[in-house]
């Protein structure tokens, strides 16, 4: 089984979590495409997304979905997005693929979250992929410097611009343990949007698929 088939039998699990009538959250990425490709077969149940992405937003309306702008909806009751890492407290590295600030708004709004991965994303520490960084673009030396003060190893995200208008700096070299004291930290650095961790936002439950079927993870 490949990697693209564990997303892909992820995301369709994820179904089962989905509140019909209601609005649903849309994050991006990979697995998330397979994700936006299983609602499309309950679109008439439900009543639109809030989306975290251009690239989602494209893929939803294509496939015939009403896409909400978040200050329209008083309510998501899922959020349904994949993650490039997740520890056993379901505490996540995500942003690998830039969407990072538009994803922690949505989850921060939603009632649950539930995050789709292939099983090679749980990981003991996260840290090894890098973390991103969302920063104002006048600000990126400068955060780079804070963040070389905290013991990372930070590396400018060359020839991309987030949908917010926003560059990115991944770092590197971290064994993150005390994943929402870093969350804070970062955040505290003038400059910052968003940073990639979601720990004081975490996950409720994280769908794996695997060779053995989908596994259902809790925080421990
Ligand atoms: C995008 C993200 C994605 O959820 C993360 O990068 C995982 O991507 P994929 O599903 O392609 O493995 O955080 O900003």
């Amino acid at each position: 089984m490949t990697a693209d088939e564990m997303k892909k039998q992820a995301a369709y699990a994820a179904l089962e979590h989905i509140d019909t009538d209601g609005v649903v959250g849309v994050g991006t990425g990979s697995t998330v495409n397979h994700f936006i490709d299983a609602l499309a077969t309950i679109k008439g149940k439900i009543e639109g997304a809030v989306s975290s992405s251009i690239v989602s937003t494209k893929r939803l309306e294509d496939h015939g979905i009403k896409v909400f702008d978040l200050n329209e909806v008083s309510k998501v009751a899922v959020y349904v997005d994949g993650a490039d890492e997740s520890d056993d407290n379901l505490h996540l590295i995500k942003g690998g693929g830039g969407a990072l600030t538009r994803e922690k708004i949505i989850a921060a709004a939603a009632d649950k979250f539930v995050c789709i991965a292939d099983a090679s994303k749980l990981v003991g520490v996260l840290g090894k992929f890098p973390l991103p960084v969302e920063v104002v673009p006048m600000s990126r030396s400068y955060v780079a410097r804070e963040i070389v003060k905290m013991g990372g190893q930070p590396v400018y995200r060359e020839n991309f611009i987030t949908d917010n208008s926003n560059v990115i700096i991944d770092v590197h070299g971290w064994d993150i343990t005390e994943a929402i004291k870093l969350e804070k930290e970062l955040n505290n650095i003038v400059g910052v949007v968003t940073n990639g961790l979601f720990a004081m936002r975490p996950a409720d439950v994280l769908l794996l698929g695997s060779e053995e079927g989908t596994k259902t993870v809790y925080a421990k």
